[in-house]
């Protein structure tokens, strides 16, 4: 017998079968089908045959592959109870169809288990979200081994992946490999997602592009230990499985007990990597926000890369005039502002301002941003604790430790345990009077190390209990102070997760702020995650992270396409720089009006030397065209580049972006995009021709502005040389 069951969102399908009450299985995700498709002919279609020199049974890839239902590749739940290997073999009970929901529950009567499998679809970005629960209904304690999210088949045509990693400073790199025969998995056991393991992925065809091709993708809500997997089956086809790593003894059940395992969310697009970031982009502004509508970015400034920890109140007093001056509304006092924080060696834990360098507290200098008409933000890092701290003296228990053994310090500090209550108690506490006593809008949320001795006090691990910590705690800070923006930072974007992102209103996406790095790292992170949401900082023109000098004009082209912010002193830039940043911020500030549900992502451009960010409007009236060269162009003459998502029918004015003009270009002049030439085309003209770009030096960048032109107006252009084909 067959019970299946399909969902939809606008778009597309998902269809899960049961076969004789075993745990359903996903037999078509793709297009939306037909209304009336007869969804018992189309399971009976995907079974496949009994394998040869294989079980004498169906073989299926179940959303949760069980050892005992014959399952020998890596299994998708595995549990023991008080030790004992449990062979479970679910049985759907009932099937509940929600709007936009499908819901299975499944027993075993004989274990003693029941699980919850939940799918939801979001009707308009096409989103499919997928988790389980799992009870235990028997006596007994039961050990969770393995438990995944959502498995199912890889599609059979993804041949390649695409997933973000990297170190610190240079994060969200992203790497496309062919999927081979070998098993392919992501992981993080660090207790943060991590520099090297964002929890989101692609699968691809060769053929893939950024306008182009097939693609699925995976996104796991969830900020600690994570694995995703493809692996191929004794019996042929691949299992793709998204879930959290839960440590050995880590999740463990007393009869009566739940548990749920993070979200995995499922997009694919059947037009290239641009229209499945849209799609992202799309699915965090109305899903994973923590307010209804983030509205346009204040324009931010750090001290970090300004003055570090070298906190002097009359400095800082005149970085903040300085930064009003310059247009930013947002000042945020990064480390360095506590009780002996002197250096990163000490202090950590001592959340009280510093009395040396703050003998008044941090009001003063609050005031001060407010009277210049900024919001006031403040630098955290709850989970960390320096040893040479008051906190460590007075709570050594509460760090994460086994027993008799000292665990390794990262950055001079340990984790405080926040799957310990107490722990808990105390961070909201503190945090929450910090933002009783003072004015404070923003709060930048670091975590500085990864996981090392992730145990608790009871000698069992707690890793996947601290992250859940970390969640109640922001979670009780938000319906304390709803007003209060957070940003989630770890030694960059090593947890810029969208269960963070549903917390936080923005990620630091890397303490890099080399833009000839950052351009394509905050590119690879825009194929998960929407602009406004990503910090850019224009830094030091000579990076802190790679000695390499970056124009400010190169910064603040990336910023551009994200969440500005300034993180430099700007009492040390010339008048021209100032003047540059003024006129970038005030054009920023009038754009970003128009910017609520921008499309932006980076075009792929046949020169490597060129990087390419592209941002249209939803109703398609405007672009902005960044380019920038990080290395020398590889031919004389720069490639023509395609523009999407302009409308046909409307035609559009070309121009160079004040701020960026003119650009340091080569030795001779001329091209499409010269200071003399106004060109206006087709929307069409642009999609399918496209604009040769300009010839850019090493490091230089360009931003062209792309505006229709009023319907009325569709007559040709008045241009000094008329519209030009290229
Ligand atoms: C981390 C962050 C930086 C800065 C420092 C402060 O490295 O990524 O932006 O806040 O901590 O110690």
């Amino acid at each position: 017998m067959i019970v299946a069951a399909r969902l939809d969102s606008r778009r597309d399908t998902q269809v899960w079968a049961s076969f004789d009450e075993s745990t359903p299985a996903l037999v078509y995700w793709g297009p939306r089908l037909e209304d009336a498709e007869d969804l018992h002919a189309l399971a009976r279609a995907m079974q496949g045959p009994i394998v040869n020199g294989g079980l004498d049974l169906f073989e299926r890839l179940s959303w949760l592959p069980e050892p005992g239902q014959g399952f020998s590749d890596h299994p998708g739940l595995s549990l023991r109870r008080e030790g004992r290997r449990l062979l479970t073999a679910f049985r759907v009970r009932a099937l509940e169809r929600r709007e936009n929901g499908l819901r299975w529950s499944l027993e075993d009567e004989e274990a003693g288990l029941a699980l919850t499998l939940r799918l939801d679809a979001d009707p308009e970005s096409h989103v499919f979200s997928a988790s389980v629960e799992l009870l235990n209904t028997g006596d007994g304690r039961v050990q969770v081994d393995e438990l995944a999210s959502v498995c199912l088949p890889a599609p059979s045509d993804a041949q390649e992946c695409l997933y973000l990693s990297g170190r610190w400073s240079a994060e969200f790199h992203a790497v496309r490999e062919p999927l081979g025969r070998a098993t392919w998995s992501l992981e993080s056991r660090t207790g943060r997602p991590g520099h090297q393991a964002y929890p989101g992925h692609v699968l691809l065809t060769p053929g893939t592009s950024a306008l182009e091709g097939p693609a699925w993708s995976a996104q796991l809500a969830w900020s600690g230990n994570h694995v995703a997997r493809i692996q191929h089956t004794r019996w042929g086809p691949r299992q793709w499985q998204v879930g959290g790593l839960w440590l050995a003894g880590e999740i463990e059940l007393a009869p009566g007990e739940r548990f749920s395992t993070p979200v995995a969310h499922l997009l694919r697009s059947g037009h290239g990597l641009r229209k499945l970031a849209h799609g992202w982009h799309a699915f965090v502004r109305h899903a994973v926000t923590p307010r209804a509508q983030i509205g346009p970015r204040p324009v931010q400034f750090s001290t970090w890369e300004a003055m570090y920890f070298d906190h002097d109140p009359q400095r800082l007093r005149a970085l903040a005039s300085a930064a009003a001056e310059l247009g930013v509304e947002r000042f945020v006092l990064d480390d360095g502002w506590f009780v002996g924080r002197h250096h990163d060696r000490a202090g950590l834990g001592d959340w009280t301002p510093c009395p040396l360098r703050y003998p008044e507290g941090l009001q003063p200098l609050a005031s001060h941003c407010q009277a210049l008409g900024m919001q006031f933000g403040l630098w955290v890092e709850p989970e960390g604790v320096n040893p040479d701290s008051r906190l460590f003296e007075q709570h050594s228990q509460w760090c994460q430790h086994v027993t008799g053994r000292r665990p390794p310090t990262g950055r001079h500090q340990w984790v405080l345990d926040f799957g310990r209550v107490d722990v808990q108690d105390w961070a909201t506490g503190w945090l929450d009077g910090l933002l009783r006593q003072l004015p404070i809008d923003f709060l930048k949320w670091d975590m500085n190390r990864d996981f090392a001795h992730e145990h608790g006090e009871d000698g069992r691990p707690t890793a996947a209990a601290h992250v859940r910590g970390v969640h109640q705690v922001i979670d009780r800070l938000r319906a304390l102070h709803p007003h209060v923006e957070i940003e989630t930072c770890a030694s960059g974007g090593g947890r810029a997760d969208l269960a963070m992102m549903a917390r936080c209103e923005r990620a630091w996406v890397s303490d890099c702020n080399d833009a000839l790095e950052r351009i394509s790292m905050h590119g690879a992170a825009l194929q998960f995650l929407p602009p406004e949401r990503l910090g850019v900082h224009v830094g030091p023109a000579v990076s802190h992270t790679t000695g390499r000098l970056s124009s400010l004009k190169a910064q603040a082209l990336v910023a551009w396409f994200g969440h500005l912010g300034i993180e430099a002193d700007p009492l040390q830039w010339r008048p021209e720089e100032r003047a540059l940043m003024r006129e970038v911020i005030a054009a920023y500030r009038t754009a970003r009006e128009r910017w609520s549900g921008l499309q932006t992502s980076l075009l792929d451009v046949a020169d490597p030397a060129l990087r390419v960010l592209w941002a249209v409007t939803p109703n398609a009236s405007e672009g902005w065209l960044g380019v920038l060269a990080t290395g020398r162009p590889q031919e004389g003459q720069p490639p023509r580049l395609r523009l999407p998502g302009l409308a046909a029918s409307r035609r559009y004015t070309v121009t160079a972006l004040r701020p960026w003009l003119p650009p340091r270009r080569g030795l001779k002049r001329g091209g499409a995009i010269d200071e003399g030439n106004r060109l206006a085309l087709y929307g069409s003209t642009l999609a399918e021709a496209g604009l040769v770009l300009p010839s850019l030096w090493p490091g230089d960048a360009c931003m062209l502005h792309l505006s229709s032109l009023p319907e009325v107006d569709l007559d040709p252009v008045q241009s000094s040389h008329g519209p030009q084909a290229l």
